[in-house]
């Protein structure tokens, strides 16, 4: 049910954090993307390439303490987030804008049993609805993400829960209103696979039936090919790639986004050797200059070890950050 309407734009995110006195992380550097009504966007990369941060950034929920002002512009239905007031960006959340976490107690408050919490998040974006009717509609959903005894689930704390049940009270607090934006970072990875599978059929509802759009980041590349309409890559705080995801899974064309493509056993998997990227993300803190993958790229040039290479387009839809693809094209021509 994708449309043409732009529901986010994220136009050129930095995101920098400062450590100490002397040393400032740039997180998240110069990212620009756009997710249409009804799409579902995935975000690639290994740990520590700034996905988090990036999702984080939309609802401004990274530290305060380390965070310095994010630049940029993050565009949602068309007012820009980042310079909100802080009362019309807290109604968003939860609301019009919801974020499943990685860590789900990070979403719960630990002194209120569930079914307070969720009543309370439907009654804050539907004041009309009386507590009895907000208790059936959280139940509903708690049974829609596989667990049958929602009211026992409802009267306890967050702490007396597994993290795997916990996960999917988030899962059903964060579709309780029918977001327009959901973020997903990580939201299957405490559950097994009949359960994900349940879960991921119910974000793809949501999508159908009510228009959301999903950005969704997962290291589980059998999933996000399932799930996403379109990828982006990013690599060390930036973004590499973007590409209709058949096309980026079948046709890569970063060299990173061919590394983390080929370390994937497809469904054709015989059991022969998976090839690994070898090296590993550089830390933030000492970030080579020019492009973050040249060390561990096997078609790096001198070029590529001191300027950042610029996006450019291959074709109608897609694009990539890559001085050696670019070199590829012209001696193509
Ligand atoms: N609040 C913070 N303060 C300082 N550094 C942070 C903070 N949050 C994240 N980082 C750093 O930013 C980088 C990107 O992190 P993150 O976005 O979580 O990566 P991932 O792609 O695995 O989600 C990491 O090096 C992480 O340590
Ligand atoms: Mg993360």
């Amino acid at each position: 049910m994708k449309s043409e309407e732009v529901i986010l734009s994220v136009e050129h995110l930095s995101v920098d954090f400062r450590i100490d006195r002397r040393h400032i992380l740039h997180a998240v550097k110069d990212v620009s993307f756009q997710i249409h009504a009804g799409e579902t966007l995935g975000i690639l990369g290994e740990s520590g390439c700034g996905r988090s941060v990036s999702c984080m950034s939309i609802l401004q929920l990274n530290n305060p303490r380390t965070t310095i002002y994010p630049q940029g512009k993050i565009l949602f239905q068309g007012q820009d987030l980042l310079s909100l007031p802080p009362k019309k960006m807290q109604s968003l959340r939860g609301g019009e804008i919801a974020m499943i976490f990685q860590e789900p107690m990070t979403a719960m408050n630990p002194l209120f049993t569930i079914g307070d919490q969720m009543r309370e998040a439907v009654r804050i974006h539907d004041p009309s609805a009386s507590k009895a009717q907000a208790g059936l509609l959280c139940a509903d959903m708690l049974r829609q993400v596989g667990i049958a005894n929602a009211e026992g689930v409802m009267d306890s704390y967050p702490l007396t829960l597994s993290g795997g049940m916990l996960q999917r009270v988030m899962i059903a607090a964060a579709m309780l209103n029918k977001p327009s934006l959901l973020i997903c970072d990580e939201p299957t990875t405490a559950l097994d696979v009949t359960i994900q599978a349940q879960v991921l059929e119910l974000m793809n509802r949501l999508k159908e039936e009510h228009g959301t759009s999903i950005l969704f980041i997962t290291h589980d590349l059998g999933v996000i090919s399932e799930m996403a309409d379109r990828c982006m890559v990013m690599y060390g705080g930036t973004k590499c790639e973007e590409a209709p995801t058949d096309e980026l899974f079948s046709r890569p064309l970063h060299p990173y986004t061919e590394g983390l493509v080929n370390s994937h056993p497809r469904s054709d998997y015989r059991g022969d050797r998976l090839r690994t990227i070898p090296g590993s993300v550089p830390s933030l803190k000492d970030m080579p200059q020019g492009c973050p993958f040249h060390n561990r790229c096997p078609y790096a040039q001198d070029r590529c070890r001191t300027e950042l290479p610029p996006m450019q387009s291959y074709g109608e839809n897609r694009i990539a950050a890559c001085y050696h693809l670019q070199k590829e094209e012209v001696s193509a021509c």
